[in-house]
C-alpha cells in the first residue's frame, strides 16, 4: 500500500507539471491571439480612419479578408496585406506595390485569387484602394 501511495505521488507531481506547461502555453497562445486580432476588432475611429478609408475597410472585410491578414504578417490563402503599400514591391508577385499595380490584381485577379471588377463598384474599388494605404 505505501509503495502503490508514493507511486500515486509521483504521477500526481508530473501531471502537475504536465498541466502547468499545458496552461502556460494556452496562456501564451491567448495572448498572442488577443494581441493580433486587437486591431481588427478597433473602430474605424480607434484606427483613425476618414469616411472613405472606412467604407473601403467594410469591402475589404467583405470580400479579401478571408484570404489576406490587413494587421498581421501571417499568411492565409493569400500572403499578408499588412503594410502592402509600404514596400517597394509587392511580397508574392514581385509587382511594384503601386496602386495601378494592385488596382490590376483587383480587377483581374491572380493565379488562385479572383478578380472583383464585376463584383465591386469603381467607387468601391478607390475605397478600398484608400483602405489598403493605411495598412
Ligand atoms: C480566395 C482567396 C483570395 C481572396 C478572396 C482575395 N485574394 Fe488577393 N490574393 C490571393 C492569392 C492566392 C494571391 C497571390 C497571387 C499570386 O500568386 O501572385 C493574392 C494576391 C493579392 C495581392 C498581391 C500581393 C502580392 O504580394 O503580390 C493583392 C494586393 C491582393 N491579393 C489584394 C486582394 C484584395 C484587395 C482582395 C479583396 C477585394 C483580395 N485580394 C481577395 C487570394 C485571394
Amino acid at each position: 500500500m505505501p509503495l502503490k501511495r508514493s507511486f500515486f505521488t509521483f504521477r500526481s507531481k508530473v501531471n502537475y507539471q504536465k498541466c502547468f506547461m499545458l496552461s502556460c502555453t494556452i496562456l501564451a497562445c491567448m495572448v498572442g491571439m488577443i494581441a493580433c486580432s486587437a486591431e481588427r476588432l478597433k473602430s474605424d475611429a480607434e484606427l483613425g480612419l476618414t469616411a472613405q478609408q472606412a467604407s473601403g475597410r467594410r469591402v475589404y472585410d467583405a470580400y479579401c479578408i478571408r484570404c489576406h491578414e490587413p494587421y498581421s504578417s501571417k499568411g492565409k490563402q493569400g500572403p499578408s496585406l499588412k503594410g502592402v503599400f509600404k514596400k517597394p514591391y509587392l511580397s508574392e508577385s514581385g509587382m511594384p506595390a503601386n496602386d495601378e499595380r494592385v488596382g490590376e490584381i483587383i480587377r483581374y485577379g491572380r493565379s488562385k485569387m479572383p478578380g472583383y471588377s464585376q463584383a465591386l463598384t469603381p467607387q468601391q474599388i478607390d475605397d478600398l484602394m484608400a483602405y489598403l494605404h493605411t495598412l
